[in-house]
């Protein structure tokens, strides 16, 4: 739980490189291993030079990401676990379609033209000030969880609900 005396965010270096190492970096998907911890990093590098960076860890269940041999423009990873797709020039999920976003490292280059790549730690505030569980009243909806990835529609007195995988959902009036 996060301590009220502490910063609502900190941040920390999750990979350094150095200028070698950066000099040596490709266009496109750059698979990188950190020696501290053996923690895989995803660096895409576009065509002005501009990085951007997430973990090589997929949102769904945790799957390493390897390139993706369909992918002729050298920008989506598959996900060995369940085959989702992200294109790491956007950090979105390409499959399944307009669902979830990769969390991106801050890339910061040191004077020397090192990287690091800076993970920020936002404390969740559902954590920091936990609330009781308050009981349902008559009328409120409940939503079932599901565990499985798909689409359903549930439709409600005004509202049609679609449900895209288990973790996210829009609400049409
Ligand atoms: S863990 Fe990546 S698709 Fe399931």
């Amino acid at each position: 739980m996060h301590d009220p005396g502490q910063p609502a965010r900190h941040s920390r270096t999750v990979l350094s490189l150095d200028p070698e190492v950066v000099g040596s970096l490709k266009d496109g998907i750059n698979f990188k291993k950190s020696t501290d911890d053996g923690m895989w990093y995803i660096i895409y590098k576009d065509q002005q030079g501009e990085l951007k960076a997430c973990k090589n860890q997929c949102k769904h269940q945790g799957g390493l990401f390897i390139k993706d041999i369909e992918d002729l423009d050298g920008r989506t990873v598959r996900c060995t676990k369940h085959y989702w797709k992200l294109n790491v020039s956007t950090m979105c999920y390409v499959n399944p379609p307009e669902s979830f976003t990769q969390d991106e490292f801050e890339v910061v280059m040191t004077d020397e033209g090192g990287l690091k790549l800076v993970e920020v730690i936002v404390h969740d505030p559902w954590l920091a000030e936990p609330r009781d569980l308050q009981k349902l009243q008559e009328g409120e909806m409940t939503v079932p969880w599901f565990c499985q990835p798909g689409v359903m529609d549930n439709h409600l007195d005004k509202l049609q609900t679609t449900f895209i995988c288990h973790h996210n959902f829009c609400v049409e009036q």
